[in-house]
């Protein structure tokens, strides 16, 4: 029984980050622009408008504040963990810090369910942008090829979706290396569409789209909420980056933080922009924002639009990718994972056998589920990891009282119990279909911690 409890103990860790040969080369401002690049995608550029004409109409900006205040907390308590163990793997070493091996495992493997299915989720909005683009030039995809079945398109696969998952996974495994600047440029470009947006279309806001502002009550309120959650993830994967920050105690909390803060500003923009420029309920579009340009007319904006939307989610790809290997890498290094899954390939440096793992699983998923299911399964995941993270703050306080901390939470326990639960509650106005698919994930977690992680663990050598 006490072995499910054992931890990898902190000086351990910071002795390994120590060891790291990883070059120190991020500040906090390549870190703003990271998170940045891993949070603005699918969420503002296609949910939106799913959430504004099935749940949440105008009061979509409601429901991204209350989000934003959820991640807001959880990343105060990010910033923490980072400033104070600096190491990657992120959550799931945070946790084997804390609250020992069987949490630790089951949050890599939630993590796993986090980044896998949100890579298949952003690539179904890339894929929507991407026709929209073929369309100006007059290509149409045969319908059976461009949507997931289920998504009432009479789709029967993905493709556009599972080709760029494969082009991506083909990138990171022969070592492209997301350079700074590639993701600095790609980043500038969408802020700069995103900002368009927001002045061009403000000019077109009629407040009579406003009203009824909240047409499906509190409730669509509160499950909008947990659906545009999806919008901020990605905010997380700066903590990955932790060994390669120059100065990560002070750097991580500053990234983590002011990357949210941005992108929670922009959001709240353009979700009232985009319900003011069109009645909500027509936005139940996979391009809601170019959409609404072409509504008011502004037809060869739309397009500058779509080709910046269509840069700015591939960074989220990448990000995304990145971190899913990451994460499952570091399991497989501790053996609670087969070891392939963290072996390097001998002349290209890159743990290629994961990465495309990874991109085959991905592709398929893309290939065949619609965009809404798959958001709603990433945000539990997310948010059962930030709840986690949360809680990890409150019980490093209890047993390492005098670690030195670069930040602090403010009002510890109180903030991250608050955050614990605003997590808890979001999770639970997810529909039920959200949870079935989690509790299997979990149990077949569950199941390969019993017969293979516990024996193959290297804390049990
Ligand atoms: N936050 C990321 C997006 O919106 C996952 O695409």
């Amino acid at each position: 029984m006490r072995s499910l409890f054992r931890k990898k103990s902190i000086s351990q860790l910071l002795q390994q980050s120590r060891q790291q040969t990883l070059e120190r080369t991020l500040s906090a401002f390549d870190l703003t622009l990271l998170g940045i690049g891993a949070v603005i995608g699918t969420g503002i550029f296609v949910l939106t408008g799913v959430v504004a004409a099935e749940s949440a109409g105008p009061a979509l900006i409601i429901s991204f504040i209350l989000s934003g205040i959820a991640c807001a907390l959880s990343a105060l308590c990010y910033a923490e963990f980072a400033s104070t163990v600096p190491i990657s793997g992120s959550v799931y070493t945070y946790t084997y810090a804390t609250l020992g091996e069987f949490f630790a495992f089951l949050i890599g493997w939630d993590l796993m369910l986090e980044y896998i299915i949100a890579i298949a989720a952003v690539s179904t909005g890339w894929s929507g942008y991407f026709q929209t683009l073929l369309e100006g030039f007059g290509i149409h995809l045969p319908t059976i090829l461009a949507s997931a079945p289920g998504s009432g398109e009479g789709g029967l696969v993905n493709l556009p979706a599972m080709i760029i998952i494969l082009i991506i996974t083909a990138l990171l495994s022969k070592g492209m290396k997301e350079s700074k600047q590639v993701n600095n440029i790609m980043v500038v470009i969408k802020l700069a569409i995103i900002i368009l947006f927001i002045v061009t279309g403000v000019f077109y806001v009629k407040p009579d789209n406003w009203t009824p502002f909240a047409p499906f009550g509190f409730e669509g309120i509160i499950t909008g909420a947990a659906t545009v959650f999806f919008a901020y993830i990605g905010f997380d994967a700066v903590a990955t980056a932790s060994e390669e920050v120059k100065r990560p105690q002070r750097d991580l909390p500053i990234g983590i933080i002011s990357s949210l803060a941005i992108c929670t500003l922009l959001y709240i923009a353009v979700s009232l922009i985009l319900t003011g420029m069109v009645p909500y309920s027509q936005l139940n579009v996979a391009d809601p924002v170019t959409f609404a340009l072409q509504f008011v007319g502004q037809s060869s904006l739309a397009g500058i639009i779509s080709v910046g939307a269509i840069t700015g989610i591939t960074t989220v790809l990448l990000v995304m990718m990145y971190a899913q290997v990451r994460v499952s890498f570091a399991m497989s290094r501790d053996g609670l994972l087969p070891k392939k899954l963290s072996s390097v390939h001998p002349r290209l440096k890159t743990p290629f056998a994961n990465t495309w793992l990874t991109g085959v699983i991905a592709a398929i998923i893309a290939g065949f589920i619609d965009l809404t299911t798959l958001a709603h399964l990433v945000n539990i995941g997310t948010l059962a990891a930030f709840m986690l993270v949360s809680i990890a703050v409150i019980v490093l306080r209890h047993t390492h009282p005098s670690l030195k901390r670069a930040f602090k939470v403010p009002f510890v326990p109180l903030l991250p119990a608050i955050s614990a639960a605003l997590c808890l509650y979001l999770m639970t106005s997810l529909p039920a279909v959200t949870w079935k698919a989690f509790s299997i994930w979990i149990g077949i977690g569950i199941i390969i911690y019993f017969t293979y992680s516990r024996k193959h663990s290297h804390l049990n050598k």
